[in-house]
């Protein structure tokens, strides 16, 4: 095992009725304004609104709203949001949606409370900002990312074409009703879930020693998320399976299974800088990507890739499992070309050259990828 400090920072109420029964008690810990963020409007057709905005008006809240946060969020947005928590003075941010939501919010509490730029400070000058940010919870209405059991936040900064990784307070606490995530549309579910068993995977893949616990951890929610994805292409409504999906994708990003090893997340890497120039859904950016990432370093980890094969989808051998994976990916309906994506701009190999270009090589991996190679794996998902 490599070093490590693990704290964990998130309260969670998980469970059927998880608001109504925890956050009333919770709110009570916190000053009279709060910002209700979310985004363009599902939670208002599905009840959450009307459930969640009840509770704070029965503890007497103040609430501000701050509404249309788009899928993959925007820098012009986190600083919307910051002039209205600064403005009303907000003691507490209130994110219910997805992790677009959470992780804006993320940015927007530690935006608010300094007069640094915090993309400038970060993302130009590598640094944190030591500023205490606004107590920041999470009411999950889409599960997959995990956002709301972290400190990152992924933002896109449209001007500078990055979709960057920012650090911010994690949430103090967060509200996890399986029954919130009923209303998503099928697609979404599958994209969330498959963006779980992706991180879980990218996890993996770093570098960990011999019988590693955290590999161990990583197997068992990549075997759990592909069990429970296929009970919903039976039945996409059943509770059980949304239920556990919804933990499993807290469990992949809540820093459990990266203790003590290093993580791979190249394929990631690529899909953020896909979304910066296209705004395709990140679930469904990782669906098309991660085949053709695989085959190209899956002589790199022979024996993790059989491993993952053997637990995972029962099969043998490196290559099987990379198969086995692409075959799972067509089985859920989720898109394999980037073609079939959902793109603001035509995709075109030149616009995939810049794309490549524009991708971090990280060096956790199997293997480091040059950029060039990046855009040999764009191309073969054309
Ligand atoms: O905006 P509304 O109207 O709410 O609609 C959303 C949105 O269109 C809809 N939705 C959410 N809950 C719903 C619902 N529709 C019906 N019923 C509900 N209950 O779903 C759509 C997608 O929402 P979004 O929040 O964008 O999805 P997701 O949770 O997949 O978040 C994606 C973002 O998280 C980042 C991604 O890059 C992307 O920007 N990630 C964040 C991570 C983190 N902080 O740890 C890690 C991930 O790797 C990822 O990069
Ligand atoms: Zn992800």
């Amino acid at each position: 095992m490599e070093n490590f400090v693990y704290e964990y920072p998130t309260k969670v109420c998980f469970g059927r009725g998880a608001a109504k029964a925890n956050l009333p008690g919770i709110l009570s810990a916190y000053g009279p304004n709060v910002l209700l963020a979310y985004g363009g409007g599902s939670i208002k057709k599905n009840g959450v609104y009307e459930e969640i905005t009840g509770i704070l008006k029965e503890a007497g809240k103040n609430i501000t709203e701050f509404t249309g946060i788009m899928p993959n969020p925007t820098w012009a947005k986190v600083q919307e949001g910051a002039n209205l928590a600064r403005e009303r003075k907000i003691d507490l941010v209130l994110a219910v949606g997805g992790g677009s939501v959470v992780d804006c919010c993320k940015i927007v509490c530690a935006q608010a409370v300094t007069g640094e730029d915090l993309w400038d400070l970060e993302m130009v000058r590598h640094k944190i900002s030591s500023r205490a940010p606004i107590p920041l919870g999470a009411v999950v209405t889409a599960s997959g990312t995990g956002a709301e059991m972290n400190g990152g936040a992924v933002i896109t900064n449209e001007d500078a074409k990055i979709k960057g990784g920012m650090f911010a307070a994690a949430p103090r606490f967060a509200i996890l009703d399986p029954e919130y995530t009923m209303s998503l549309p099928r697609m979404q579910v599958l994209s969330g879930a498959f963006d779980t068993l992706s991180h879980a995977m990218e996890t993996y893949f770093g570098r960990s020693d011999r019988d590693n616990v955290s590999d161990q951890v990583a197997l068992a929610i990549m075997h759990s998320t592909v069990v429970n994805m296929r009970t919903l292409l039976r039945d996409i409504q059943d509770y059980t399976a949304r239920s556990n999906l919804m933990w499993t994708s807290a469990m992949a990003e809540n820093g459990i299974l990266k203790v003590g090893r290093v993580t791979d997340f190249e394929c990631h890497q690529m899909e953020h800088q896909l979304g910066a120039y296209t705004d395709c859904n990140h679930g469904q950016g990782l669906a098309v990507l991660h085949p053709a990432y695989y085959r190209h370093i899956v002589k790199d980890a022979p024996e993790k890739f059989a491993r993952l094969g053997q637990v995972v989808f029962g099969t043998e051998g490196a290559q099987a499992a990379v198969d086995a994976l692409a075959a799972f990916i067509k089985e859920c309906g989720l898109p394999t070309r980037l073609t079939e994506l959902r793109s603001r701009t035509e995709i075109t190999p030149e616009l995939l050259r810049q794309v490549a270009d524009s991708v971090n090589l990280l060096q956790g991996g199997p293997r480091q990828l040059t950029h060039d190679e990046v855009y040999e794996i764009f191309m073969e998902c054309m």
